[in-house]
């Protein structure tokens, strides 16, 4: 506060000149918005130094003297409202970036829309078993999904009135001439495609989508998949298929892991068997089935069985992504959740 007295002008001018001085310091080291607007306010009041000054200037008796200080006033007033107003942009400015970096921004909406696909289980499974026939030096084939009676019936040694078709539930298109396209029951109508269009030696496998008329349950789906797997060589023996589905097991399962053959039946392998794998000490697993290509089937592949030998195998790649992450009901994959999805990625 100025002294309440004054009469002499340079007096009143080296009064001005520290109020403005205190006043321009006390807002530059203002802490923040809020204490620089106490400031402001302070300063605007009528007790404030500059104001106190200001309302003695006309005890100053001569005029010329007078102005100078009025100007000085002026002035002084002056630079304060320029200090005040560039000192409450930057303490703004810091406040703001003071917040934005102590109240992390809610960027999950970003998040979600960036975030990357997993993969189904069921894809995860099949390029896992993809990689592995590769590393055993099999190429990767694909058919159509609606066939035709040939591929998926008669080429396959069944013919029209052959009492396995029964058991194949298929899926008939009102197409053609009834019951002559349906969507394919297995992989097995490509080995008949691969056998027509590539030369042996053949070592293919087939992985795809298959349908069947069933209703669908916690252990199947009416649509499905299966890897298929053909061989076709000279000399190719029962030998070979059994050391391939072994060397499998352990490639696919681990080292752990054995695998049997038992004698069963299909009409395109003869003979034919069913393979199961378990661990060490661990309950027998059935996998799929397998056996030495009908000598008829490799004919209608266009391949001479007195040249040629092979075997083939097949078996549902949704049964093993279940097992291996432990679902309990085979539907759940395929309810189109996220949530589920996700967990696996
Ligand atoms: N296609 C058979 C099925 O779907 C599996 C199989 C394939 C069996 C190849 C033997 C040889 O049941």
């Amino acid at each position: 506060m100025a002294s309440s007295d004054i009469s002499d002008a340079s007096q009143l001018s080296a009064q001005i000149e520290s109020a403005s001085g205190a006043a321009l310091a006390a807002i530059s080291t203002a802490l923040d918005a809020e204490a620089l607007r106490a400031i402001s306010a302070e300063l605007a009041g009528k007790k404030s130094s500059i104001a106190v000054l200001k309302s003695q200037l006309g005890k100053i008796d001569d005029i010329e003297s007078r102005k100078t200080a009025g100007r000085l006033i002026n002035a002084a007033s002056e630079a304060i409202a320029v200090a005040l107003e560039e000192r409450l942009a930057s303490l703004s400015a810091r406040d703001l970036a003071l917040q934005v970096s102590s109240e992390p921004l809610d960027l999950t909406e970003l998040a979600t829309l960036n975030r990357r696909g997993y993969e189904h289980i069921v894809s995860q499974a099949q390029q896992r078993l993809e990689d592995v026939f590769i590393g055993l030096g099999f190429q990767i084939a694909e058919g159509p999904e609606v066939e035709t009676d040939f591929y998926n019936f008669e080429a396959l040694n069944m013919p029209k009135s052959h009492p396995a078709r029964s058991e194949f539930d298929t899926i008939f298109l009102n197409s053609g001439e009834p019951n002559s396209i349906l969507l394919r029951t297995h992989t097995s109508p490509v080995q008949i495609r691969v056998m027509q269009t590539w030369e042996p030696p053949i070592y293919a496998i087939m992985p795809g989508r298959v349908f069947r008329r069933d209703t669908p349950d916690a252990t199947h789906m009416p649509v499905f998949h299966q890897i298929e797997g053909l061989v076709i060589d000279r000399g190719i023996t029962f030998a070979h298929l059994a050391g391939t589905i072994e060397a499998f097991t352990k490639a696919f399962f681990g080292a752990e892991f054995t695998s049997r053959l038992r004698p069963s039946f299909f009409p395109f392998t003869e003979p034919s068997a069913e393979f199961d794998i378990r661990q060490k000490d661990g309950n027998w697993i059935e996998l799929g089935g397998c056996g030495m290509v009908h000598p008829n089937v490799l004919r209608a592949g266009g391949i001479d069985p007195d040249e040629f030998t092979g075997f083939a195998f097949g078996f549902g790649i949704d049964r093993m992504a279940k097992e291996r992450h432990n679902v309990q009901d085979i539907r759940e994959m395929y309810t189109n959740d996220l949530r589920f999805v996700r967990q696996f990625s």
